[in-house]
């Protein structure tokens, strides 16, 4: 796939097929989380796979309902890894470098879903505390970002986007 296709072409996915995506498509796509940058290369991210149908519906529920995460196939879900980032780089790696570490290979997996055939969608509505408890994270591990995936189900119309001319601010704000 052209690099622009994908960047321009990935959709978030709110509809799967109800097929399983092999293991192996799933260890690729986490594989290329671990290859995004990172702060002192030290990949401060955890990510959590989940399956089992009554995990995901309890998931689904501590994001305030989205059906659509009880009903993709495969959760990811996304975890900053305050302890590691922290222990380099002290509050600065706890409160930011380690959820940008976390975002920077969310981003690569779910472009590499879209590579490989798959679906994926970001989540962000939830409620960090229950997603925590119903996984067992530690204190120092917080949940960021889920992430279903699957074989898509529906080719939604992109959404609009602000211009170049909009976002671009030239020498000063
Ligand atoms: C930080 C963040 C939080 C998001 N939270 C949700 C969410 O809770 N539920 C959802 O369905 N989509 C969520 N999205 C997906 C956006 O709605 C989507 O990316 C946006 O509408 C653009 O559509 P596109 O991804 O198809 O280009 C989130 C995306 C980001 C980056």
């Amino acid at each position: 796939m052209e690099f622009f296709e994908a960047i321009k072409g990935r959709r978030s996915i709110r509809k799967f097929r109800e097929e399983t995506p092999d293991d192996e498509l799933i260890e690729k796509i986490v594989e290329a989380g671990i290859w995004a940058p990172s702060a002192g290369d030290l990949q401060s991210w955890d990510a959590v796979i989940v399956k089992e149908h009554q995990m995901k519906v309890q998931v689904a529920v501590a994001a305030y309902v989205q059906e659509f995460i009880a009903k993709a196939p495969v959760v990811i879900v996304m975890c900053a890894n305050m302890a590691n980032a922290g222990a380099r780089y002290g509050e600065r790696g706890r409160e930011l470098y380690c959820i940008q570490d976390a975002a920077c290979a969310a981003q690569n997996m779910i472009l590499s879903a879209y590579a490989l055939g798959l679906g994926a969608a970001w989540v962000g509505a939830f409620k960090e505390e229950h997603v925590a408890d119903l996984l067992n994270l530690p204190e120092y591990i917080r949940p960021v970002a889920l992430i279903p995936i699957g074989y898509p189900d529906e080719e939604p119309e992109a959404p609009p986007r602000r211009s170049v001319k909009e976002v671009l601010h030239n020498e000063t704000y």
